[in-house]
């Protein structure tokens, strides 16, 4: 018998994407696979079982194990730091994280306020440029903060810009690209090696090329 794979899935708006690449690389995931509110979906003829799990937390399931993979965008995993191996870039879920702000934003002499779902992403890089910050932590509508007040300036993902465009924010700094990964918790790669590179290999094959950073 078959090695059961357990597969961390990110729901919401990769989810589509990840399906439809398993399904290019040959897996026959069922059609409930699109449309269910089951967190755990069991497809025995692929002997794959997935966790639906939210983006953010998709590398703690495969760090801590109970899943063997998983896909997690490039920002999570930077945000993060988890002991996972990032084994493939899947060109998934193309985005960048940007510094934004007003257009013309009233000048703050002491550490201006940056609002973020990426705290630990935003220090580095603000320390990096050399400029004092204060990071403020929120988790969602990051945009909101400086139209209220809450903020100076937002690190965020920026997609297709739309949500800076209707509120009225620029783009100020591009900080970096994102994509999602394919991510494998290192035990599991010994334990269950030969399925493991054998789905890196299909996913591979439909992606082109490794993880290169
Ligand atoms: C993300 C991100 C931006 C938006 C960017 O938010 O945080 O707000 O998408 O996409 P766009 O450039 O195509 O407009 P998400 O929709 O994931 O929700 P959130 O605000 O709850 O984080």
């Amino acid at each position: 018998m078959r090695d059961v794979l357990t597969i961390a899935m990110p729901k919401g708006r990769i989810f589509e994407e990840a399906a439809q690449l398993l399904r290019e690389a040959g897996y026959e995931l069922p059609p409930e696979f699109d449309d269910s509110r089951k967190l755990i979906i069991e497809v025995e003829r692929e002997s794959l079982r997935f966790i639906l799990a939210k983006p953010m937390d998709v590398p703690t399931y495969v760090e801590h194990g109970v899943a063997d993979l998983g896909i997690a965008g490039k920002d999570t995993m930077l945000e993060e730091e988890r002991d996972v191996y990032e084994v493939l870039d899947l060109h998934i879920s193309d985005c960048y994280l940007a510094v934004a702000g007003l257009p013309y934003p009233d000048v703050n002499d002491v550490a201006p306020k940056v609002a973020t779902k990426y705290p630990a992403v935003a220090s580095k890089y603000f320390r990096e440029q050399g400029e004092q910050v204060e990071i403020i932590k929120l988790n969602g509508s990051i945009e909101l903060a400086p139209l209220i007040g809450l903020a100076d300036r937002i690190v965020d993902i920026v997609s297709t810009g739309r949500t800076l465009r209707e509120n009225g924010l620029v783009e100020l700094e591009h900080i970096q690209a994102i994509t999602s990964r394919l991510i494998v918790n290192p035990v599991s790669y010994r334990l269950k090696d030969k399925r493991i590179d054998e789905m890196v290999e299909r996913l591979s094959l439909v992606v082109g090329g490794t993880s290169d950073d």
